[in-house]
Parts: structure tokens; C-alpha cells; sequence
């Protein structure tokens, strides 16, 4: 959308970015490329390879895959015909896509289990609001093509210790399990049988939840059918043999790990493919969104996309929750927004000098600026003050003609005269390169 402004005569456009969506811009950015860094360090510490998908992808995907009642497919996704008639949808998750592709590339055929994360802008057409937005950022990761309850604990850790080396602390692990193809369908219409016996004290959504996705009731947050969710009964309770044995070992697995974790019978997620491990990771100062991360084994996801029985677990992180979460939590993201080396130019001969030396200061490895708006001495002095150098590199007239360069130190105003052909071996030894 955009505003019409006239002012004298001439039509102003003034355009906003569509609602829900942000710019990222300096030097927020940066504590962006920090948390980028530090995950592509750790995923690869514990074996995880980038994967990238497609942005967009053929609707249908996402409706089998995520389910047809749920929240994100009825009412969610950015969906729009191509030009070449096909249902589109941007993608609102990763978790389909990356199942997508293990198929279509016939991944299985290797050895497993295959372990993959992603970096990515999701979409989704909620009503933004703090924590909330319609782009988002996730970063995941997804292990395919093995069930065992060790790795569902080694999913859970990565999160935990992505969230700890960002200096995150005081988060709440909620685990339970959501049963199989078996259990489930059981437990669900005892559910039903409960629920509708207590219709008259739910609120009207959950009413018709009953009939259409009953597992989503246990996750209203209305005071009156809270009172009705908390007898209800538990999934827990209801698991198949094999389920609670795999339930319990991911408990012990955990626990190896010396990770708390609450149990959480009512613990419900908002996709339809989770099967056994379901997990959230909450930080109570964030509000109503208070999910940091949230994720589970998909076991019959790669059946439902594409008949193939391949089990599957995995998290998508909210990059934009977490930097609410580090913000909630007074922690400052380490970010370089200064730069080593201001060239300050007096005169036309010296600027032709001074471009030269710029490359060869940057190719020696220091952030190096200059200016570009031909301002007087002191203003490119403010210009290097306002960038925080940590040096100024003079050069003018009288220095070009003795080959030298004048340097000052920003912060004590000390200044030294130093041979052009020496610079980068002094400055190497002057500039605190441990500031990164
Ligand atoms: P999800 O719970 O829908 O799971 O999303 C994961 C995380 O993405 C949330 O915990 C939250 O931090 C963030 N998020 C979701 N929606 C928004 C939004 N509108 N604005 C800002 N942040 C948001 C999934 O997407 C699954 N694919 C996770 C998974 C991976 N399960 C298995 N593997």
C-alpha cells in the first residue's frame, strides 16, 4: 500500500512494507549474521548439514503434510495461482519441504539417518503482534530415517544449547507425547466422549474443535474451558506399549544430558504430523507468544507425502522470538558496528593515494572507510568519531611528499608519522583485532 501526499504540485508516493513484515536493518542486522554464525557452528558441531528449498511450493504439499484442519492451512497460508494456472503457497514451515525433497531426491537410498537444518523467511496470514509477524525467520533442523528416542533427545539438546551459547537461560522445556497412528485414534475419542459431556462450559471455537481437531481444544487458553481441560484425559495415560517405551527413553536420554524438563500431557502442536515427541521451549517473559522453539517426531509425514514409511524429528526456532527472548533477558549480542581504519584525505592528489592505500588496507584484513562526500578535514574526523575508529589515517600534501601518513589514535588523540610502505605492518600491530 502506499500513501498519496500533494505537496505543490508534485505527487509524493510514500510506500510502507505490507503489514506483518520487517526490515532488518543496520545494526540490527548484524545481530542477525551473529546468531546465523554461532548456529551454522554448532549445527555443524553436531553434524547437521544446510539444507535450502524452495521459498514457495505446490499448495497441495503443504495440506497434506501440515493437515487440512488445522489453523495454518485453513486460515494462514499466502496461497495464489501462477501464471501457469498451479496452486502456489509460500511456505509457512520448513519440516514439508525438507520430507519433500529427501523423497524427490531419493535421499534413503544413502545412509542414514540424514541430518539437515535450514535458515529461512516462513509466511504466514496471522494477526501480527509482539513476536507474531506474517514473514518470519525459522531456523531448523530435521533428522530423517531413524526412530531412535536418542536422537529425539539429541534434536532437543541442539536447541537447548543453541539458546545457551546465546547466553539465553531460565527456559522452559515442555515435553510430551502425542502417540502413533495406533494409540492415538483412541485416546482421541475418549477425548471427544469428554468433551462433549462438558460442551456447555467451552467457549464457541472449542465446540466446534470437538468434532473437527479435538487434540487443539487441550491448548485454549479460555479460563472456563481451562477448568474442563484440566480433567480431561491425558495422552499420557493412553499411549500404546511402544510408545511409552519410547517416551521413557527419551526421558532418560534427557536426563543423561542433565536437561529439565516438565512433562506436559496438554501440550498439543499447531501442525498435524507430529506422532510420539512433542516439544516447546518457553521463555515466560515474552507474553502471549512465548514459544522460543517448538517441535517433534513426524513419523508418518514421509506416508503422507509420499507412501514411504521413513520416521523423522525435528524444531524450527522463531529467530525474531529469540531476539525478544535475548532482549527480555538483558543479553547483548557481541556485534562490531565500528571500523579499524578511517582514511581522512586533505587535497585532490592525496584522495587518488589514499584509494589506493584503502584497498590495500582491506585487503590486509582491516575494516577500512574513506569519504565519499568530499568533506572538510573535520568533518571526516566526526565522520571516523561517529564509525567509532579506532585510528585515522592522514594523508595530505606534506605527506605524500615524505611518503608518510599521519596516524592518530581515536580514543587518546595520540598521533604518530609513519612510512606509507611500513602502514600495514604498524597498523597490524597497533589495531586490537580482537574487537570483532
Ligand atoms: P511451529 O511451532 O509452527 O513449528 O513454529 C516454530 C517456531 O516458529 C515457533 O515456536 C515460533 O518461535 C516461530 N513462529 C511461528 N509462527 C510465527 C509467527 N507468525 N511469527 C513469528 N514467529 C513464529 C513448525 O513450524 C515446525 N515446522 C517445527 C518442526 C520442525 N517440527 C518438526 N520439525
Amino acid at each position: 500500500m502506499f500513501e498519496k501526499n500533494e505537496i505543490v504540485g508534485e505527487l509524493l508516493m510514500k510506500f510502507n512494507a505490507p503489514r506483518g513484515t520487517n526490515d532488518i536493518l543496520p545494526p540490527e542486522s548484524s545481530k542477525w549474521q551473529y546468531i546465523e554464525k554461532v548456529t551454522h557452528d554448532l549445527f555443524n558441531n553436531y553434524n547437521y548439514q544446510e539444507i535450502r528449498t524452495p521459498i514457495f511450493e505446490y499448495t497441495e504439499l503443504f495440506q497434506r503434510g501440515i493437515g487440512e484442519v488445522t489453523d495454518i492451512v485453513e486460515k494462514e497460508m499466502y496461497t495464489f495461482e501462477d501464471k501457469g494456472g498451479r496452486s502456489i503457497t509460500l511456505r509457512p514451515e520448513g519440516t514439508a519441504s525438507v520430507i519433500r525433497s529427501f523423497l524427490e531426491n531419493k535421499i534413503y537410498g544413502q545412509a542414514q539417518p540424514s541430518k539437515y537444518y535450514y535458515i529461512g523467511p516462513m509466511f504466514r496470514y496471522e494477526r501480527p503482534q509482539s513476536g507474531r509477524f506474517r514473514q518470519f525467520h525459522q531456523l531448523g533442523v530435521e533428522a530423517v530415517a531413524s526412530n531412535d528416542p536418542a536422537l529425539d533427545a539429541e534434536i532437543i539438546s541442539l536447541g537447548i544449547r543453541l539458546l545457551e551459547k546465546l547466553g539465553l537461560k531460565d527456559l522452559d522445556v515442555h515435553l510430551n507425547s502425542v502417540g502413533c497412528k495406533s494409540c492415538r485414534p483412541k485416546y482421541v475419542e475418549k477425548l471427544k466422549i469428554y468433551l462433549n459431556n462438558h460442551k456447555d462450559e467451552l467457549c464457541d471455537n472449542c465446540k466446534e474443535r470437538i468434532e473437527r481437531n479435538p487434540l487443539r481444544v487441550l491448548d485454549c487458553k479460555n479460563e472456563s474451558c481451562q477448568s474442563v481441560i484440566k480433567n480431561a484425559p491425558k495422552i499420557t495415560e493412553h499411549l500404546c506399549k511402544e510408545c511409552e517405551v519410547h517416551f521413557s527413553k527419551v526421558q532418560n536420554y534427557l536426563d543423561i544430558l542433565q536437561i529439565d524438563y516438565l512433562v506436559n500431557p496438554l501440550l498439543v502442536r499447531g501442525l498435524d504430523y507430529y506422532t510420539n515427541t512433542a516439544f516447546e521451549i518457553k521463555d515466560n517473559a515474552l507474553g502471549a507468544q512465548d514459544t522460543v522453539f517448538g517441535g517433534g517426531r513426524y513419523n508418518g509425514l514421509a506416508e503422507e507425502i509420499g507412501n514411504r514409511d521413513i520416521p523423522g524429528i525435528g524444531f524450527a526456532l522463531g529467530i525474531e522470538r529469540l531476539l525478544l527472548s535475548l532482549e527480555a533477558q538483558d543479553i547483548e549480542i557481541p556485534v562490531k558496528a565500528s571500523v579499524d581504519l578511517y582514511i581522512t584525505v586533505i587535497g585532490d592528489r592525496a584522495k587518488k593515494e589514499a584509494f589506493k592505500l584503502l584497498d590495500i588496507l582491506r585487503k590486509a584484513g582491516f575494516k577500512t572507510e574513506i569519504d565519499y562526500l568530499g568533506r572538510s578535514v573535520g568533518s571526516q574526523m566526526k565522520s571516523a568519531d561517529r564509525m567509532n575508529a579506532q585510528y585515522t589515517i592522514i594523508l595530505g600534501e606534506n605527506e605524500l611528499k615524505s611518503s608518510t601518513a599521519t596516524i592518530r589514535n581515536m580514543e587518546s588523540g595520540n598521533e604518530k608519522e609513519i612510512k606509507l610502505n611500513n602502514l600495514v605492518e604498524e597498523m597490524k600491530m597497533l589495531v586490537d583485532r580482537e574487537v570483532k
